[in-house]
């Protein structure tokens, strides 16, 4: 075999074979076809995701956890996220990338567009994402104001986890739920393309999911999220330490990471992944 070359042959149908566009992914939605993301911070694995038919990919900031041996994704600089995406970016060729802004680095309009404007000439990103509802709509309105589309990221929030208390499932009871889901109609409202979901009630997701006439992704936030997104280092299950309700270790019934993947597609793709012991 060729050095580069994947090691799995392509997963991919023909409709997936051309680069997958927003457009795709809302079209995906309207269809009622699942969209399958994973993370991923490098060549080698990019390679892997995208014969195996991943539909995209976010370059997120967990990669300090789980690539630079951080306990929190706060001290992720963005340096780290430039280097990571274009690592992503000269070997993609197919799935969407998504790349997450880093802690601090979207505090205020004129910064999170210089730092969008870097992940996308010098990170090779298609979108970026940063984490917030509400309180983040004039800034989403105003990097989308200049051509750049943005992904929300609401519920589990973990660039704010000191102030969240820890990792714990967020929306429990109806004003937090309702909150949420005000979280999301803002982000939509203020042009965002997409929204990742993290850690909450099923059927919260659900609720948002019929809402919003925008993708969303969920990250344990149950089965009715148009997509799902996992860590990639999780799913394969090479992280250590207790992991959360909704991870699924891929490899034990893939075999190989190729397997694994493969695995994990098609669960998506059928809706077999999440099943009701992952969700909350
Ligand atoms: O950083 C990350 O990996 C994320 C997840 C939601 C996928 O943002």
């Amino acid at each position: 075999m060729r050095a580069g070359q994947p090691v799995i042959d392509s997963h991919m149908n023909n409709k997936q074979s051309s680069p997958v566009t927003l457009e795709t992914l809302q079209s995906m939605k309207r269809d009622g076809e699942k969209i399958v993301c994973l993370t991923t911070y490098d060549a080698g694995f990019t390679r892997v995701l995208e014969a195996a038919g991943v539909d995209m990919f976010i370059i997120g900031d967990s990669l300090g956890m789980v690539v630079m041996g951080y306990d929190t994704t706060v001290p992720v600089t963005m340096d780290d996220m430039v280097h990571h995406a274009a690592s992503v970016a000269r070997v993609g060729r197919h799935s969407y990338r998504v790349v997450d802004l880093p802690y601090q680095s979207y505090s205020n309009k004129d910064m999170a567009l210089a730092n969008a404007r870097r992940l996308v000439d010098e990170g090779g990103a298609d979108m970026v994402k940063l984490e917030g509802g509400t309180d983040m709509a004039t800034i989403v309105a105003h990097i989308v104001g200049h051509g750049i589309p943005v992904c929300g990221h609401i519920g589990l929030l973990p660039q704010s986890i000191e102030s969240l208390g820890g990792y714990k499932v967020q929306g429990h009871g109806a004003e937090a739920a309702r909150e949420i889901l005000a979280d999301a109609r803002a982000l939509q409202a203020a042009g965002a393309g997409l929204v990742v979901m993290e850690c909450i009630p099923a059927t919260l997701g659900a609720e948002i999911t019929a809402d919003l006439e925008i993708p969303t992704i969920g990250i344990g936030a149950g089965p009715d999220c148009d997509g799902q997104v996992l860590v990639l280092y999780d799913m394969l299950g090479i992280t250590q330490g207790r992991l959360p309700r909704f991870v699924k270790d891929f490899m034990s019934e893939g075999g190989s990471i190729p397997g694994a993947i493969m695995a994990y597609v098609d669960a998506v793709r059928d809706g077999r992944y999440p099943a009701p012991e992952h969700t909350y």
